[in-house]
C-alpha cells in the first residue's frame, strides 16, 4: 500500500472576516467615518456611490491619516495652469501633507508607499428590517 501527500502548490490565503461598521445613512455621500474594526482604526469613505476603507495610519510617520482633509487631485497641464480632478478621492495626511488615493491606499506621487485598503460591501441582513449596513472585509 502506498500513500501520497500532495505538495502544496500555492500559499493558502488567510480568510477574511466581516465587520459591520456602520449603517449606510451614517456615511452620507462625500463624507467619511472613523471606526474600529478587527482591532484597527479605519476610515470609511463614501465616494461617488461607493464605499472604501483605509487603515487610519500614514505609512510615513504614523499619523492618523483619515483625519486628514479629503480633497481633489491637483493636476497641471503646464506652467501656471492647474486643474482639479477626482474630487473627494484623495486624502491628505494632517502631519506632512502626503496625499493618498482613497480607492487604493496608494500615495499619489509614489504608489509603492501605501496604507492598507480593504474591500467594502453594502449588505442587508435577513434577520433585521433595518437599513443596509456597510461591511469591511479584513
Ligand atoms: S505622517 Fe503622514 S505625511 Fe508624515
Amino acid at each position: 500500500m502506498t500513500s501520497s501527500i500532495k505538495p502544496q502548490t500555492s500559499l493558502q490565503r488567510a480568510s477574511t472576516q466581516k465587520h459591520v461598521v456602520a449603517k449606510v445613512s451614517d456615511i452620507p455621500p462625500g463624507t467619511r467615518k472613523l471606526v474600529e474594526a478587527g482591532g484597527r482604526s479605519l476610515g470609511i469613505y463614501h465616494v461617488n456611490g461607493q464605499f472604501y476603507a483605509l487603515r487610519n495610519v500614514c505609512p510615513h510617520q504614523g499619523a492618523e491619516l483619515c483625519k486628514g482633509l479629503t480633497t481633489a487631485l491637483v493636476v497641471s497641464p503646464g506652467p501656471g495652469q492647474f486643474d482639479y480632478e477626482r474630487e473627494g478621492e484623495i486624502v491628505r495626511c494632517p502631519w506632512h501633507q502626503w496625499e493618498f488615493d482613497i480607492k487604493t491606499g496608494c500615495m499619489i506621487v509614489d504608489p509603492s508607499k501605501r496604507t492598507m485598503s480593504y474591500d467594502v460591501t453594502v449588505e442587508k441582513f435577513d434577520v433585521t428590517l433595518e437599513e443596509d449596513s456597510v461591511v469591511v472585509h479584513m
